[in-house]
């Protein structure tokens, strides 16, 4: 049974930056809601727009938009070469290619192919070389992949298993392609970085589930898989996890006790009980109080505010607190795709960094919060001089 124990109100599509204000007048809302579910312990959202309003052929994410992701992709696939000397991978949602360049695009050892729904960025790795499927993944996208390269033995995808409504769907198409001794690696925002840090705007109407390890080991189990080992991947996303699966019967990997600790940590914490995610709720509603409050007073002050990236969590995070232009001037941001344009829902213009990151602004909302160390580091003078940087989750905090 699932059980409703948060409501983030009425919430645009966290992705869909506006061209202009004719498009604000028609703009979609749905409602926001979060459950759990008592017998698998997964979270996930109440109701998900149409997958096809989410992810499109002008989907604005850009994988490869930070140093941090990039180098992650570079590690993982360096990681994945050395442990299982792949013949082929495939990719699960490729984006713009920022974890497929690392591979070969043919030959016996190291290929990789792909999957991409959103045609913008499948268009850009088949220019790259490396075939795309741009369909969502389903049981005909694996039978045409079947038929034209055979089994891959290394099944990989990062953020997209979470944004897949029907995951047992995913993860049935996922081991019904494999190799008996193939492994399958996911990584997705974690449920328990979103509870350590009151991490509500993780919640979007793209991630369909937040998932726990106890909540992946259930499901994985229903579909035959088995998972041999957890890392935890702290700066990713806000905090992930990356869990490596086998089929049950059939893999060949010995079970880490990464897994053990992982399960045994989650029951210390409480992710099996309902009571917890109640808990959680009452600290985002603080949480929102004491970001109004905090925006507020430094707008009575006069200072100028703007907001630093035009992130799909700031989505959440504007629309719930009910935070707009009269307290955020603008977004900054380097992706091109957003630049210009109007953050959803709230409409805050999103102007380039180039531009709107300037001496004037004394205090900066870290919207792009999940990438806090490599922002400090590259914003040392604005803080050398005094500038602020509002931190929203956790107990929220000023830098
Ligand atoms: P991301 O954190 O990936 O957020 P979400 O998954 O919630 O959409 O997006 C980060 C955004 O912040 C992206 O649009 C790029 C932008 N950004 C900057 O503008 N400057 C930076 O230094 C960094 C790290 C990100």
């Amino acid at each position: 049974m699932i059980k409703k124990f948060l409501d983030l109100g009425k919430q645009p599509i966290a992705n869909r930056f506006l061209s202009s204000s004719e498009q604000f007048k028609d703009e979609y809302f749905f409602n926001l809601e979060v459950g759990f579910d008592e017998d698998t312990k997964l979270v996930s959202l109440l109701q998900q727009p149409n997958k096809e309003q989410m992810f499109n052929n002008e989907y604005p994410y850009r994988s490869s938009g930070s140093e941090t992701m990039r180098k992650h992709f570079q590690m993982i696939a360096k990681d994945i070469k050395e442990h299982f000397d792949p013949k082929l991978v495939l990719e699960i949602g490729s984006n713009d290619g920022v974890f497929l360049k690392n591979f070969e695009k043919i030959g016996y050892r190291h290929k990789a192919i792909s999957v991409e729904p959103c045609s913008n960025f499948a268009k850009e790795t088949r220019k790259l070389g490396f075939q795309t499927y741009s369909e969502f993944w389903n049981d005909q996208t694996a039978e045409n992949i079947l038929a034209s390269h055979g089994q891959p033995d290394v099944i990989y995808s990062s953020n997209c298993a979470c944004h897949v409504s029907d995951v047992d769907d995913f993860l049935r198409c996922a081991k019904g392609i494999i190799t008996d001794s193939g492994v399958i690696i996911i990584e997705d925002p974690s449920m328990e970085f979103v509870l350590q840090d009151n991490a509500y705007s993780q919640f979007y109407d793209e991630h369909a589930h937040i998932f726990s390890i106890m909540s992946l080991k259930n499901i994985l189990e229903k579909n035959g898989l088995q998972i041999f080992k957890v890392e935890t991947l702290p700066y990713i996303h806000g905090g992930s996890k990356r869990i490596f699966a086998q089929k049950k019967e059939k893999g060949t990997q010995l079970i880490s006790l990464s897994v053990y600790d992982e399960l045994a940590r989650e029951r210390r914490l409480g992710l099996d009980h309902f009571s917890t995610y109640e808990q959680f709720a009452e600290r985002v509603e603080k949480n929102k109080n004491k970001i109004i409050e905090l925006l507020t007073r430094y707008k009575n002050e006069n200072k100028k505010i703007i907001a630093y990236g035009a992130t799909s969590k700031s989505t959440t995070e504007f629309n719930y607190c009910n935070i707009e232009s009269e307290l955020i001037d603008y977004i900054v941001d380097t992706t091109s795709e957003k630049i210009g344009k109007f953050s959803p829902g709230k409409h805050i213009p999103i102007i380039s960094y180039e531009k709107g990151w300037n001496d004037s602004i004394d205090v900066s909302y870290l919207s792009a919060w999940n990438y806090k160390c490599e922002i400090m580091r590259k914003e040392k003078e604005y803080l050398l001089r005094g500038g602020k940087f509002i931190l929203p989750m956790g107990n929220v905090e000023v830098i």
